[in-house]
């Protein structure tokens, strides 16, 4: 029998060997040696997958780094953990599925040449993506969430056990969003498997107005949401020449006539690159429309609208994440008030949203500033900014901050994707929660949201 198992076991690697090296055609041969993950799958920013930002992970997804997950020192005990995370890989939302419904039915009607991408796109692939997915969790979203909350119990046990799990001090919450409630059903689903729980159930608490409070922020919504000029500088890298250049190349390669090729046509052709990838795990014949510096082109023009919509670029998008920075300090503050009566009991909370509630945040607290703003005519300035969303937001992102009593007293640690983010400003990788008080004491002092989000 362990025979028999461990024979299939490696029947399963030398095929996934196999896989991993070749796209097997729907005949079942070996067709070219095109790698199963793109090239450009480094540059698609929001919509990566999480294995990119962490590749050690394409081995074996339930590999934690324990010389990297460790506590300050070793006389330290972890009191308490809080991890925001995004939802996992989703289907495209139904404005985007109508933009590659377009430049699907595009090429198929008007695209000729006789590269094997192209004639891929023709015969083998079809437009399978319908409205009705408007941005649902898929499985593989389902998995992102599981296998984090797995690494995550395996990175800290202390904290996220089963002792603390069926004690009700592991609390969830969650945007009411349909991703993110399957999200952090999953994440739930991924501990119960772990343990082998069948017995109960864990509640979770539905809240907007901390992991979608870019909803309920009126100033956030009028002078940026709703205002056709805010992303102005997004609007004009569209329309300007590095775009021009990849719309030209995109049109040249289908041999399609370039005035009907759009900016808009452009980007969701490489959505369906990107989808197929993040979904399926496959390298589409869609890719190959875009060499690498078409991906950098369509990254950056992705940044600049983060960075104008949910950034930097106009201080109520910062400001609007108030709350929830609010939320988490109090929160903490709470973990060292009892920690100085030996009586911490809040040991974890897990807060489900989407990556507009991570961006604000994130930009709150001074991650990925760079010294000069993003704008339409820096792409070429910009090749080394510090905000790159496919390099810290890609499905099931997740910000962990974990708090550690110490001899010195209690200490913060702070890991972004499971590797330690140090605060700005501050040279300690775990530094003593009174110093990050310090360096935050402005925001901890003001940063209300109800000031900053109310109109008169
Ligand atoms: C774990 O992290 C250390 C320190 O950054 C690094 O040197 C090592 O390569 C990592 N291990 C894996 C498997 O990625
Ligand atoms: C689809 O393409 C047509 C023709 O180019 C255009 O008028 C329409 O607005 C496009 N629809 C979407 C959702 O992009
Ligand atoms: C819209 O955004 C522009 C650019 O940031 C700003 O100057 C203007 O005041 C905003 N308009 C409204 C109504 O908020
Ligand atoms: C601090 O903790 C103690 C013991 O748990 C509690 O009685 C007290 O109300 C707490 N004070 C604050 C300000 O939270
Ligand atoms: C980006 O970094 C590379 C490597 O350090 C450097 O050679 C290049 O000049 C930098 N580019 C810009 C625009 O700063």
């Amino acid at each position: 029998m362990i025979y028999t198992v461990s024979k299939l076991s490696f029947i399963l690697a030398a095929l996934n060997f196999i896989l991993g090296r070749f796209s097997i055609s729907s005949a079942g041969n070996v067709k070219s040696a095109i790698p199963d993950i793109p090239e450009i799958a480094k540059y698609f920013g929001t919509k990566g997958r999480y294995e990119e930002v962490n590749p050690y992970l394409i081995d074996d997804i339930l590999s934690v780094n324990k010389s990297l997950l460790k506590p300050p020192s070793p006389d330290c005990n972890a009191v308490h953990l809080t991890a925001l995370i995004r939802h996992g890989t989703r289907y495209p939302t139904t404005q985007n599925v109508k933009k590659m419904l377009n430049i699907s039915s595009l090429v198929l009607t008007h695209a000729s040449g006789n590269e094997i991408w192209l004639q891929d796109i023709k015969t083998k692939w079809n437009m399978w993506y319908t409205e009705d997915m408007d941005g649902r969790l898929v499985e593989k979203g389902r998995e992102d969430l599981r296998h984090l909350a797995v690494r995550l119990a395996t990175a800290f046990p202390t904290l996220i056990s089963e002792g603390n799990l069926r004690g009700n001090r592991i609390k969830f919450m969650t945007s009411s969003k349909h991703r993110c409630v399957d999200s952090i059903n999953s994440f739930k689903q991924g501990l119960k498997n772990l343990w082998k729980i069948e017995d109960m159930d864990f509640d979770h608490e539905v809240n907007d107005e901390l992991m979608r409070f870019f909803d309920r922020c009126r100033r956030f919504i009028k002078d940026v949401a709703q205002n056709s000029t805010a992303l102005a500088e997004f609007d004009l890298f569209r329309s300007g020449a590095e775009m021009k250049s990849v719309r030209e190349k995109v049109a040249g390669r289908l041999q399609i006539p370039h005035t009907l090729i759009t900016t808009d046509s452009v980007e969701a052709a490489f959505y369906v690159c990107a989808y197929e990838f993040a979904i399926k795990t496959i390298n589409s014949p869609w890719c190959s429309l875009f060499d690498e510096t078409d991906a950098q082109v369509l990254e950056y023009s992705s940044d600049l609208k983060q960075y104008w919509k949910r950034g930097y670029g106009h201080d109520i998008n910062q400001k609007s994440s108030c709350s929830l920075f609010h939320d988490v300090f109090n929160r903490l503050d709470r973990i060292a008030n009892a920690s100085r009566f030996g009586d911490v009991t809040e040991a974890v909370t897990v807060q489900l949203g989407h990556a507009d509630t991570l961006l604000p945040l994130l930009s709150l607290m001074g991650f990925f500033r760079d010294d000069v703003p993003l704008t339409s005519d820096s792409y070429a300035a910009q090749q080394n900014r510090t905000y790159r969303t496919s390099r810290f937001v890609p499905y099931a992102a997740n910000l962990v901050l974990v708090m550690y009593e110490c001899s010195e007293g209690l200490r913060l640690q702070l890991l972004l994707n499971e590797q330690p983010l140090a605060f700005p400003g501050i040279g300690h990788p775990a530094p003593l929660y009174r110093a990050v008080r310090e360096a935050f004491q402005d925001l901890l002092q003001g940063c209300d949201f109800r000031k900053e989000c109310e109109m008169p």
